[in-house]
């Protein structure tokens, strides 16, 4: 589905990933883990056209994604669901949905795709004209994951969804993950809950200072030694 290869990103004269190299298979769910610095975010911009590369290329179903501007992204059913949430504060609950299904294509499809919504996230429901300030994280959460699917993405790439959740609704958002695995979408999870990201996934990348130090299918993950590795320098 996706296809990273040998890619460079910085922020202006700064280098943070180097050449980086990742498949994300179709209808599986691969996880991205590693420490808070690693580049895990800078690589999600890139994918999603928010940061130019500097060397590498990315493919989407064998064509470049690169270049195509992040406004694109719902044309080509790829939807990130950006870490710390992202939510229109001043907006309802039904309106941040609806923002979800902004792009024209998708306008003629809300009804239904805020019915499904409402049926995989009941607490949404029962809050859609609640101000989104004033949910709960968890329920913010619940909401940036609902605005993301609205578009009905194949491709839903998710930045670490559990920072800030209470065990309970960790619980909830893995069950929730599993569900939109079987439902048939590609996901790319990055997660600082290994334990939990190891479980869900089909592989697992661990990334280091920018670099990807290790690729393995999940099945086959140690959780020790992927833990010697995550905190080796
Ligand atoms: N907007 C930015 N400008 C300059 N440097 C940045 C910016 N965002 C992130 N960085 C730097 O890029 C590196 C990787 O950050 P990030 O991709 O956010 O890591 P992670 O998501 O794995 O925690 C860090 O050294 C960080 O300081
Ligand atoms: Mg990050």
């Amino acid at each position: 589905m996706l296809d990273v290869s040998n890619v460079r990103v910085g922020y202006g004269a700064i280098n943070v990933l180097w050449d980086v190299s990742l498949h994300v298979a179709p209808g599986k769910l691969t996880t991205l883990i590693g420490p808070t610095g690693a580049g895990k975010t800078t690589l999600l911009r890139a994918i999603m056209g928010l940061l130019p590369l500097t060397a590498g290329g990315i493919n989407l179903r064998g064509k470049p994604l690169n270049g195509l501007p992040t406004w694109k992204m719902p044309d080509v059913s790829v939807a990130m669901i950006p870490e710390g949430r992202m939510t229109f504060k001043d907006m309802s609950v039904e309106e941040n949905l609806t923002m979800g299904a902004f792009p024209k294509a998708h306008r003629a499809k809300l009804a239904v795709n805020l019915e499904r919504s409402y049926a995989m996230f009941p607490r949404l429901g029962e809050r859609r004209k609640q101000l989104a300030g004033s949910l709960s994280g968890g329920e913010a959460q619940m909401l940036a994951m609902a605005r993301g699917l609205m578009a009905d993405p194949q491709l839903l790439i998710i930045d670490e969804p559990s920072l800030g959740l209470s065990p309970l609704l960790v619980n909830e958002l893995f069950d929730i993950l599993i569900r939109l695995k079987q439902d048939g979408r590609t996901i790319v999870l990055v997660e600082q809950n290994t334990h939990r990201a190891v479980a869900v996934a089909d592989h697992v990348y661990l990334m280091q200072s920018g670099k990807i130090i290790h690729s393995q299918a999940a099945a086959d993950v140690n959780l020790d030694q992927l833990h010697d590795l995550y905190f080796a320098r």
